[in-house]
């Protein structure tokens, strides 16, 4: 075999793993499969007394099916085969009739998860990059090699549901507690406990009462709920799969086959084959940080405020030491109150925050400047207090130590004309609110050194954001398509829309919050600022001069062109938009951007596109704003 390796220990217990060849992490390809399958047969003659599945990947257990197949299922036919050939072959290994048990260490994801539901014990080692997930539904389809049949049973409807139509991920301790595992290890006793387990005739540990009336007679009553919860979040005509996931696992048992115009529905949708797009566009900006092997222990930022204080949080939490410095230390106090609510929100246990709060030292001096290898720059935006900051530090620095500034907008080439080596500041350009934003701009100056760039990409993606390359230019790509994007809706309300209508009908298009809202939550003067440098604007709306004449600045003033209360924007209902108003409000947004293209401040169509999406939030499903206008669904 090409892709297994099977073995038979003296116990007659085998061991089949999977190393797919030529990779560096397994996927369920066709060939894979197939060769599974073999492996089946030849055990129907003879049986072990176990079967062990495991990985021979460092990156973890199984990725997920191949997706490189997913692009040529172009008939009913053939989407019909590649779902029967998982659904079937697992059912398969389902029911064989020596004991099973998979070996999962590291990433678990999709067909591989499915795989795994389907032998009689899961086995789960407890380390950091375990991660068992369903993310089909961020594909645009839906777990149907019987993981919609098969996670139900293991955990619960709810709590199934719950992962399948977030296709969020579980780590190996809640794999445990939520009974998805049946056992949780440290690595050192993982080949002991799994022969223990596989041989043990444990049985299945039975679904509490309550779950099993919610796969019962409560059935229906949790699909609606889950349908309510779908909906607040994505609308049925951009996000089909979620709604099919819940029907198929309503009236089918989770089984696609049986509903074949649903199965047809979803693999064919323009959705998936859109979300398949940018599910690559993300791979391709990952890759920009594989061009370079930089790797930092230390980040130092200078500046605690909203920013600077955000992302020396997301450093610490992503494992790196963060001294963090400004003007004194009441000004960073606000900022590592803010890290602790993002620890305790995203580690939970408290060991672990206390661990990444012990990484976040708070440093008013600026002793970390000489011994970081990032340092960030993210004070006042304003030109002498940072052609300041630099004279000071730069004799500092150490000599490989990477500089960079989050300046929104000012001119990199003006910024470091105070510096030595000026060719060695960088632009690392974060979005607000950063725990949120996936995307960070990488900005080379004219003339940057491009080993200085591909640095700077390396170290965004240590701390799992996406880089994006961009040339110099004002509002880089992000803010520079959102600005006349915005001016245009404000442009509309003086024409008589009003704020909600206008936000409704973005909505409704796909946006994941309406260019009105978003003006008031990043702030009105920001807002007027943006507009007169990055548009060409002659004069300001109307209606956001009244309104910043008045001082209502939006969210945090409480009022802007919404009345704000308990951080929600208070909005009448919406009334009719008038004709082609989405086309009227995301026509400059993407003209923008193609010219942007152009004048090659960003690469090419494609990471435009990725840059919008990540950058903004702009409609997954449409496959970003220049592939959108291309009109291919
Ligand atoms: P902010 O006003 O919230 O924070 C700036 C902080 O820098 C303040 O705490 C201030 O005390 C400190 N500071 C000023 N001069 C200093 C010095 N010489 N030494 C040490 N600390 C000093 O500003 P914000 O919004 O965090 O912006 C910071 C930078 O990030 C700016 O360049 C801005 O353009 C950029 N940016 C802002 C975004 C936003 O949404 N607010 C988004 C992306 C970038």
């Amino acid at each position: 075999m090409k892709h297994w390796q099977l073995s038979r220990e003296e116990n007659s217990i085998a061991i089949a793993t999977l190393d797919r060849a030529g990779e560096s992490a397994n996927a369920l390809s066709a060939e894979v499969m197939a060769e599974l399958a073999e492996i089946l047969n030849q055990f129907e003659q003879n049986p072990p007394a176990g079967l062990i599945i495991r990985s021979g990947k460092a990156a973890g257990f199984i990725a997920g099916a191949d997706i490189d197949e997913f692009s040529q299922l172009d008939t009913p036919e053939k989407i019909r085969a590649l779902v029967a050939r998982g659904w079937d072959l697992f059912n398969r290994l389902a029911a064989v009739k020596y004991p099973t048990l998979a070996l999962v260490r590291g990433h678990c994801l999709g067909g591989g998860l499915e795989l795994a539901l389907a032998c009689r014990y899961l086995l789960v080692v407890d380390e950091a990059g375990t991660k068992l997930a369903l993310p089909e539904v961020m594909l645009g389809i839906v777990p149907a090699w019987g993981g919609m049949l098969r996670l139900p049973e293991r955990v619960g409807p709810a709590a199934a549901l719950d992962m399948m139509l977030t296709g969020r991920s579980i780590n190996a301790k809640r794999a445990k507690s939520m009974n998805l595992a049946d056992d949780c290890v440290p690595p050192r006793v993982m080949e002991k406990a799994a022969r223990q387990l596989l041989l043990s005739k444990q049985p299945r540990r039975p679904l509490p009462w309550l779950q099993k009336l919610q796969a019962g007679p409560l059935k229906k009553l949790v699909a609606d709920g889950a349908r309510k919860q779908v909906a607040k979040k994505a609308r049925p005509q951009h996000y089909p799969a979620p709604y099919a996931i819940i029907d198929l696992w309503q009236d089918h048992g989770g089984n696609a086959l049986a509903a074949p115009a649903v199965l047809e529905r979803i693999f064919n949708s323009p959705t998936a084959s859109n979300l398949l797009r940018v599910f690559r566009l993300q791979e391709r900006l990952k890759g920009f940080g594989k061009e370079s092997d930089f790797k930092a222990s230390h980040v130092h930022i200078i500046g605690a405020g909203t920013m600077g204080g955000d992302v020396a949080a997301w450093c610490a939490l992503r494992g790196l030491t963060v001294t963090l410095q400004d003007q004194d230390i009441a000004r960073i106090a606000p900022a590592l109150r803010r890290a602790h609510e993002l620890f305790t929100k995203k580690l939970r246990e408290p060991l672990r925050i206390r661990a990444a709060f012990d990484r976040l030292i708070p440093d008013p001096a600026g002793y970390g400047v000489a011994r970081a290898d990032v340092v960030i720059e993210a004070i006042f935006e304003n030109l002498e207090a940072k052609h300041a900051l630099f004279r000071a530090i730069e004799p500092r620095l150490k000599a490989t130590a990477l500089l960079a500034s989050n300046t929104s907008s000012l001119r990199l080439e003006d910024l470091r004309t105070v510096l030595a080596r000026p060719e060695r500041l960088v632009g690392i350009h974060f979005f607000n609110p950063v725990a949120m934003m996936p995307l960070v701009e990488v900005v080379a100056a004219a003339d940057a050194d491009p080993a200085v760039v591909q640095d700077a990409a390396a170290f965004v993606r240590q701390i799992d954001k996406l880089p994006l390359p961009v040339n110099s230019a004002p509002g880089f790509l992000v803010n520079a398509v959102l600005a006349p994007y915005m001016l245009a809706a404000m442009r509309a309300v003086d024409d008589g829309v009003a704020p909600e209508t206008v936000d409704e009908s973005l909505l409704a298009f796909g946006m994941p919050m309406g260019p009105i809202e978003l003006i008031d939550t990043v702030g009105l003067d920001i807002a007027l600022a943006a507009g007169q440098q990055l548009t060409d604007a002659t004069e300001a709306p109307r209606c956001l001069r009244e309104r910043v004449d008045q001082n209502h600045l939006g969210k945090k003033t409480g009022q802007g062109f919404y009345r704000w209360s308990q951080g929600k924007a208070q909005k009448n209902p919406a009334g009719a938009a008038p004709e082609g108003l989405v086309e009227k409000l995301l026509e400059p947004l993407v003209d923008r951007a193609q010219q942007l293209v152009a004048d090659g401040i960003v690469g090419d169509a494609d990471l435009a596109d990725a840059g919008v999406i990540f950058g903004t939030g702009f409609a997954p499903f449409s496959g970003g704003p220049l592939h959108w206008r291309t009109g291919t669904p």
